[in-house]
């Protein structure tokens, strides 16, 4: 049985079990990943950039059936939601190792592709991580690998911290790194969207269709704001050009409260101009310093790159980042999957 599901005012007992089923989830599919904690699960859950609208489902045993108590005693079979975006709407599945093979994704998804349907979404977009179930679910359901990224993880306890020194400081003359967390100042945010529009032009996405970003300032500070809401912290290191003041690199670090013993890798961006002058290794190599103090107990930084980024993956492996999965993102055409699944329109 699915029912729509809101996190915002779900018992704490139903969020408790959805971590439960997520960390049982990681256990038979990443198993080298750290599990999540209920810490600000329900914000993470529930809160989204302004405009943007999240719509949850649970499956679960229908009440008084036979096998009640399902998983381990669970009545939570799985869960789904879907973000909505101006232009598409992205989509995540995930059941219970022991409710799986039995038509509760399916289940699930109808529920998701009903409401992208009602609401005249033309696409949906979903990650599937390479080696688990989910590719052959997707592929089954007749969702397309739209785009592929390689994820990397660097264990700090195997950084050499005296090169990490050498490259944290190699930045060329007319340059200087700083950290900010939390975020940017204020005075720096026109300049940092700038930056991230400048960079990201000359990424190539492949044949997704859209990928969200915060080009401009005001998108900027939202995104921060909700990260923050989201029990997310965010830790900023930049390169400043001196002459004109202006951001000339970034990285971004993410800190969840979910799992702060892994932390998650945005964006790193040089603006091309800016190029070749030892920036993108310096602003890396200084977050690592920086959050060595900042976060002690972190123990893994894990980042995502697409398979052309060449100067990144450079970069990252002379940090101590090793190359660990496929991660994709794939995509259906809602009318089309919504007819395939025999939903109305
Ligand atoms: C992908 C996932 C949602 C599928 O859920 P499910 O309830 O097992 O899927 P269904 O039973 O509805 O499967 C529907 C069809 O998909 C295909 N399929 C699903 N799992 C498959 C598998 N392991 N191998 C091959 N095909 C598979 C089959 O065609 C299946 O139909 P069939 O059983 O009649 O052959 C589930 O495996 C899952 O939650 N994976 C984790 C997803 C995730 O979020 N991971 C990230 C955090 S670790």
């Amino acid at each position: 049985m699915v029912r729509e599901w809101d996190p915002r005012t779900a018992p704490s007992a139903e969020i408790d079990t959805m971590v439960r089923a997520l960390n049982a989830t990681l256990a038979t599919d990443l198993p080298e990943d750290p599990t999540w904690r209920t810490d600000s699960f329900r914000e993470y859950l529930s809160v989204t950039m302004p405009g943007e609208r999240r719509i949850s489902w649970i499956a679960e045993e229908a009440p008084g059936s036979a096998g009640a108590g399902g998983p381990r005693g669970e009545s939570m079979l799985g869960a789904a939601n879907i973000l909505l975006f101006d232009e598409m709407a992205v989509l995540e599945v995930l059941v219970h190792p022991d409710a799986r093979r039995a038509g509760v994704g399916q289940e699930l998804l109808r529920a998701a592709v009903g409401r992208a349907h009602s609401e005249d979404y033309e696409t949906l977009g979903v990650e599937a991580i390479g080696g688990t179930p989910a590719v052959k679910f997707y592929e089954a359901m007749g969702f397309e690998c739209a785009y592929m990224e390689t994820r990397s993880v660097l264990d700090l306890s195997a950084v050499d911290w005296l090169q990490l020194g050498e490259m944290a400081s190699g930045v060329s003359a007319g340059y200087r790194i700083e950290y900010f967390p939390g975020g940017p100042p204020e005075e720096l945010y026109e300049s940092y969207a700038a930056a991230k529009y400048l960079a990201q032009s000359t990424v190539n996405l492949g044949d997704l269709d859209l990928r969200p970003s915060s080009h401009n300032a005001d998108r900027l500070r939202a995104s921060l704001r909700t990260l923050h809401m989201r029990g997310m912290k965010p830790y900023i290191v930049l390169g400043i050009h001196e002459s004109s003041g202006e951001v000339a690199g970034l990285t971004e670090v993410v800190v969840a409260a979910q799992h702060p013993d892994r932390a998650d890798q945005y964006d790193t961006v040089v603006v091309p101009e800016h190029r070749g002058y030892g920036i993108g290794r310096a602003v890396k190599a200084r977050m690592l310093f920086e959050l060595r103090s900042a976060v002690p107990k972190l123990k893994s930084v894990q980042t995502w790159n697409s398979f052309d980024a060449e100067g990144m993956l450079k970069v990252n492996s002379e940090l101590g980042f090793r190359a660990d999965r496929e991660w994709r993102e794939y995509q259906a055409d809602v009318p089309e999957i919504a007819r395939r699944l025999g939903i109305a329109g």
